[in-house]
């Protein structure tokens, strides 16, 4: 059996549990992977905390959608990676756990120089940058605003557009000006007068803009700063940006999900990882027996980096609540 971490009601941290699963076997077109690290995201705990609804028949919930790890079987027909071979997981649902089935046409090959901590937070953060910056037609010769540059998101945002010719302006916490400087952004502190001091800071015309961070400060500046619309978007204020008609990305209602482009991006981030061109930062890596422990820090923002979770020592089994708990198969 695998251990695996679950929502079993609608609430903060505190409703999360470890239970025993069961993987099962790989089908064809399919790959048993042993996690080494899975990566956190805000999406992990808003799955469970009530703001996408609070529909008990979706209980009891995984959680995670992203993982690093060796492969230790595969089904049948799976001629495009082997037993024994590290990867990169995603599309991974259910990734808080120790074991895990995923489709082979999810799993990457692992840059040999990445750790399992940086490589299980590459992916979600990475492919939702790509689609933004895609979505705003950055490139050589732009000028793009990035709110909340600092964050997971906001990272992968600075490094690809530089990494495409552009000139960055991002905002952040001022204890973060000094990571944005080493990504190659201009930083700028949020808060009153941020108008004024991207003004200042960007000398001359600003092209392009894009907030990961929901805030009706960050979406007023933009549209303040830029007059094209179709070059603003939001991953994150999706009620105030449809008012202002700018871009809303991801697999919100009304929303651009960019699913096609956001599963191209994969091989392509990891190509970048393997020029050196693109990196993680990971703040802090917690046992998986931690998670509740994991996603309070994330939500206060405690932490500076991608948050990861790893397997490492289970804890003997106790009985799960319940049979369906102790049943739970493949992210069901
Ligand atoms: N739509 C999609 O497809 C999609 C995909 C991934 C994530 N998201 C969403 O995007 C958001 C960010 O995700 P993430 O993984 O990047 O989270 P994260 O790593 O926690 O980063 C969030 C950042 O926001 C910054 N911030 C806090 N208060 C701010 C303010 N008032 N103004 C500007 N920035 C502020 C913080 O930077 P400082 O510490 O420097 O203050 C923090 O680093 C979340 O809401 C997440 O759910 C959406």
């Amino acid at each position: 059996m695998a251990h695996a971490v679950v929502a079993t009601a609608y609430g903060g941290p505190e409703v999360l549990d470890i239970v025993e699963v069961d993987p099962g076997e790989p089908g064809p077109g399919e790959v048993l992977l042993e996690v080494r690290a899975a990566g956190v995201n805000p999406t992990d705990w808003k799955s469970y905390s009530g703001a996408w609804g609070t529909d008990v028949t979706q209980l009891p919930i995984r959680l995670g959608r992203e993982a690093s790890g060796v492969v230790i079987a595969i089904g049948e027909d799976v001629d495009t990676v082997a037993v024994g071979d590290e990867v990169i997981a995603y599309e991974a649902r259910g990734a808080y756990t120790d074991r895990m089935i995923v489709p082979a046409g999810s799993v990457f090959a692992k840059p040999a120089a990445m750790s399992w901590e940086k490589a299980a937070g590459l992916m979600v953060v990475g492919t939702t940058a790509v689609h933004a910056l895609a979505a705003t037609k950055v490139g050589a010769g732009d000028t793009v605003l990035v709110h909340g540059a600092s964050g997971g998101v906001g990272a992968m945002i600075v490094q690809l557009a530089r990494a495409k010719g552009a000139r960055v302006i991002g905002t952040a916490d001022p204890s973060n000006h000094e990571y944005l400087v080493d990504l190659g952004a201009v930083p700028v502190g949020y808060g009153p007068g941020l108008v004024d001091r991207v003004r200042a800071a960007a000398h001359g015309t600003l092209t392009s803009a894009i907030d990961v961070s929901g805030t009706r400060e960050a979406l007023n500046a933009s549209v303040t700063l830029i007059r094209d619309r179709r070059r603003i978007a939001t991953i994150a204020g999706y009620t105030y940006g449809a008012a202002l008609g700018i871009k809303l990305l991801g697999k919100s209602p009304g929303a651009d999900p960019g699913t096609e482009i956001r599963m191209a991006a994969r091989a392509q981030l990891i190509r970048l990882v393997e020029a050196g061109r693109l990196t993680v930062r990971v703040g802090a890596t917690y046992p998986l027996v931690e998670a509740a422990r994991a996603h309070r820090a994330g939500i206060e923002m405690r932490v500076q980096g991608k948050i990861i979770l790893v397997p490492g020592q289970m804890p003997v089994a106790r009985p799960a609540p319940s049979r369906s708990l102790r049943l739970l198969r493949r992210g069901r």
